[in-house]
């Protein structure tokens, strides 16, 4: 545990599993955490597609399965004519508690700007929900010496000039784009150094007791061999897990990792 913040290990399925598959899983997930539950201090959330999550929701609810609810994106407006979108008001009254906002692959293949990432924040604070916000850079960033730069530009447009209050119930996810999907992980050594340079950020922007109490998640290809050893990172307070989430048995022994 770092400094006291409670680890947290989120999947993000993606678009994987239909709610037919998701309900057995929630029930594989439920069946190992009464066989074995995680330590104190360490909590875990799921992130299906919008179609599971209702069925994801009662499943979890009936039987008290110690998981959060997540949701992978929402749409900024409060409501109206935005076909095929889905509010934070919706989530919300799934009991959806994390948000995961400005993911990589929305960033990519779906143009969202820091501005739209910003307001999609906003609408999932206003609804009382925790958005986990994803930074990182590309390769080409990372190999120009700019990796820190393209980090620290995403974070004063996510987390600049919001209460300090605020700041501190947030979670971000540093998840190295070219990390994602590819088997390659950061090194510990640069998890933790860009999650100390997140840390130093929040700090800056929001004074030293938001920076301490905000949570920063390492996502890009997490796996059960690495999950340890980046959850003893002294600045890594959890996990953002893709394909090895998509299984329950791997995303718990991810959770349960050293
Ligand atoms: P990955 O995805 O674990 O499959 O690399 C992580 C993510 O995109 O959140």
């Amino acid at each position: 545990m770092s400094d006291g913040r409670e680890l947290l290990i989120s999947g993000n399925w993606k678009m994987n599993l239909t709610h037919f598959e998701a309900i057995q899983y929630v029930q594989e997930l439920a069946a190992l955490l009464r066989a074995g539950p995680l330590r104190p201090g360490r909590a875990l959330s799921i992130h299906p597609p919008f179609t599971a999550l209702r069925s994801v929701q009662t499943a979890l609810e009936s039987d008290a399965v110690p998981v959060a609810l997540g949701a992978q994106n929402c749409h900024e407006a409060e409501k109206g004519a935005y076909t095929g979108e889905v509010s934070a008001e919706m989530l919300a009254k799934l009991n959806v508690s994390y948000v995961i906002v400005g993911h990589s692959e929305r960033r990519q293949l779906f143009g969202e700007s820091d501005g739209t990432v910003r307001a999609k924040a906003d609408a999932v604070l206003k609804k009382e929900m925790t958005p986990i916000i994803c930074v990182g850079e590309t390769l080409e960033e990372r190999e120009a010496g700019e990796a820190r730069t393209k980090v620290t530009g995403q974070l004063e447009a996510a987390i600049g000039k919001r209460p300090a209050a605020v700041v501190g119930r947030l979670v971000i996810a540093y998840e190295p784009i070219w990390a994602i999907g590819t088997g390659k992980t950061a090194s510990l050594e640069d998890a933790e150094e860009m999650a100390a340079h997140i840390r130093a950020e929040a700090e800056r922007l929001a004074g030293e007791e938001a920076a301490s109490f905000l949570r920063v998640q390492y996502g890009g290809s997490v796996n059960i061999e690495n999950a340890g050893d980046l959850l003893a990172c002294k600045n890594v307070d959890g996990l953002l897990v893709g394909g090895a989430s998509l299984k329950a048995e791997s995303l718990y022994e991810i959770a349960r990792a050293r």
